[in-house]
């Protein structure tokens, strides 16, 4: 009797520490496992990594800490016979090799396409053939002069004009804000305005949502949740219309609405002689294309 009783304590301590491993890494301090160890997510029988996962994915310094301990670049376990293997990396050295100068050797394959479909024949979905000349357009754009003017421009009004007034209220009212929000903000509204020629005013002292901006991160979030969920898992999901899938459909439907909306007014504006050079050459060339 002692004897299984000691077992099942044994059994009820070691399930403890496993749970509270997971939930705050300090136990385990005292065992002075070395830091590596410890910042590093178990490989678990079946599940792989999942469980570290789920638990880090919302915390950013132990991602970060995760990526430094192993040499920024670090292969990611997922369930077993799942085919969700992944490798994570943050090596400007690797980035480069990928996206640059081995392009062509990274094939995107149907499930690639399959993942991403929501970016359509864009330069993400695209193989090195088709990636090259979108590139090439892209950088003809990036480097008409008219654009670089158009762009500081922009950017230097929205600064004087928006963001330093926006701080000026922020810091005289007291308000605590959320940084990573207002330069996301910035961002968006600048390479909007330079673009399409419209303003969506996202940074303002209301703050108020944006739907494009929230389109655009539900979109990111599905994808994410795509790579770390099993195929018939997600089409199931889209399929009833569930979770991350349903908001991906919806973010779909308001990215084609508002994509719509700025090109017929675009396509208006060069009509009318009124739009600048820069984006008048690259809407029309991408019309020719399409
Ligand atoms: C994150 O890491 C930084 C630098 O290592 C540290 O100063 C900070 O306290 C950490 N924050 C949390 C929430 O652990
Ligand atoms: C870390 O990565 C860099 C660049 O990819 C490589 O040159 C270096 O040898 C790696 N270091 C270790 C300890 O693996
Ligand atoms: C990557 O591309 C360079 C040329 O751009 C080539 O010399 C090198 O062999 C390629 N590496 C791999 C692994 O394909």
């Amino acid at each position: 009797m002692a004897s299984i009783g000691l077992f099942e304590a044994f059994l009820a301590l070691f399930c403890f520490l496993i749970v509270n491993y997971f939930l705050n890494k300090k136990p385990f301090d005292f065992l002075h496992i070395k830091k590596t160890l410890q910042s590093y997510p178990w490989n678990w029988p079946f599940y792989g990594m999942t469980p570290g996962l789920l638990v880090r994915i919302h915390r950013i310094n132990d991602s970060v800490e995760v990526l430094e301990n192993s040499n920024m670049t670090f292969p990611f376990k997922g369930p077993w016979f799942a085919g969700k293997d992944v490798l994570i990396t943050v090596d400007p050295a690797n980035i480069q090799h990928i996206v640059s100068s081995n392009f062509s050797n990274y094939i995107k394959g149907a499930e690639f396409q399959e993942i991403f479909e929501v970016y359509g024949d864009g330069i993400i979905n695209s193989d090195a053939e088709r990636a090259s000349k979108l590139k090439k357009c892209y950088q003809a754009l990036l480097h008409h002069q008219g654009f670089q003017k158009d762009s500081m421009r922009v950017t230097t009004s929205k600064l004087k004009d928006v963001l330093l007034p926006l701080f000026n209220h922020f810091s005289e009212a007291g308000t605590v804000v959320d940084l990573q929000d207002v330069f996301r903000r910035f961002t968006f509204d600048t390479t909007l305005v330079t673009i399409t020629g419209s303003d969506p005013r996202s940074l303002s002292i209301d703050m108020h949502e944006n739907e494009f901006v929230k389109a655009l991160d539900d979109v990111a979030e599905a994808i994410v949740y795509r790579h770390f969920t099993l195929r018939f898992m997600w089409n199931l999901q889209k399929w009833i219309g569930f979770g991350p899938e349903k908001k991906m459909v919806e973010a779909d439907a308001i990215i084609d609405r508002v994509c719509a909306k700025y090109i017929s007014a675009k396509r208006d504006e060069i009509q009318q002689g009124t739009s600048n050079r820069a984006t008048s050459w690259f809407y029309s060339s991408h019309e020719a294309r399409s």
